[in-house]
């Protein structure tokens, strides 16, 4: 006997376009923790100075967490029947994390990360808007891994404010 679907939800017959849809943007979602993971490896690594620990100290966790993040994705992408992609298919965007000229150059380190989590953010808005009554389980996954970005972003953000109050950024 053929084993039947279920007849509700994203592994139904009915939404397979959809999950297909669902998947790629997963996909996206795992290379944006990737190239975040290396990014934070080398921004939390690279910078010099005094006020560079609190930075480094941060990214060093943060390292761990999109790790996570991206582990995630990738379970999610195989439960949707899909396939985690090999790393011939990653493409890198993440210009505005690039080493900066000068390694003591912490404000640019702090405007790359905020710049990335927002790209996170407004990624993963969009996963949870579409994921909306139709697969409960990727939102919920979502919604947890948003939590952690805006905790992120908010983290850096004052990061920032303490240069701009002293005029350096
Ligand atoms: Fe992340
Ligand atoms: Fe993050």
């Amino acid at each position: 006997m053929a084993v039947r679907s279920a007849s509700e939800g994203i592994l139904s017959d009915d939404n397979s376009s959809k999950r297909n849809e669902l998947i790629e943007l997963l996909k996206r979602s795992y290379w944006m923790e990737i190239e975040t993971v290396m990014s934070y490896i080398a921004n939390s690594i690279n910078p010099d100075g005094v006020r560079a620990q609190e930075i480094i100290e941060s990214l060093q966790a943060d390292v761990q967490e999109e790790l996570g993040h991206a582990q995630q994705f990738a379970s999610r992408i195989k439960q949707l029947y899909g396939v985690v992609p090999g790393s011939l298919n990653f493409n890198a965007e993440q210009s505005y994390l690039q080493p900066p000229e000068h390694q003591t150059d912490i404000v640019h380190v702090i405007k790359g990360v905020i710049e990335a989590e927002t790209g996170a953010i407004e990624h993963y808005n969009r996963i949870i808007e579409l994921t909306d009554g139709l697969d409960y389980v990727t939102q919920d996954m979502v919604i947890a891994i948003l939590r952690d970005e805006e905790a992120h972003r908010r983290l850096f953000e004052g990061y920032l404010r303490e240069y701009e109050v002293e005029g350096l950024a």
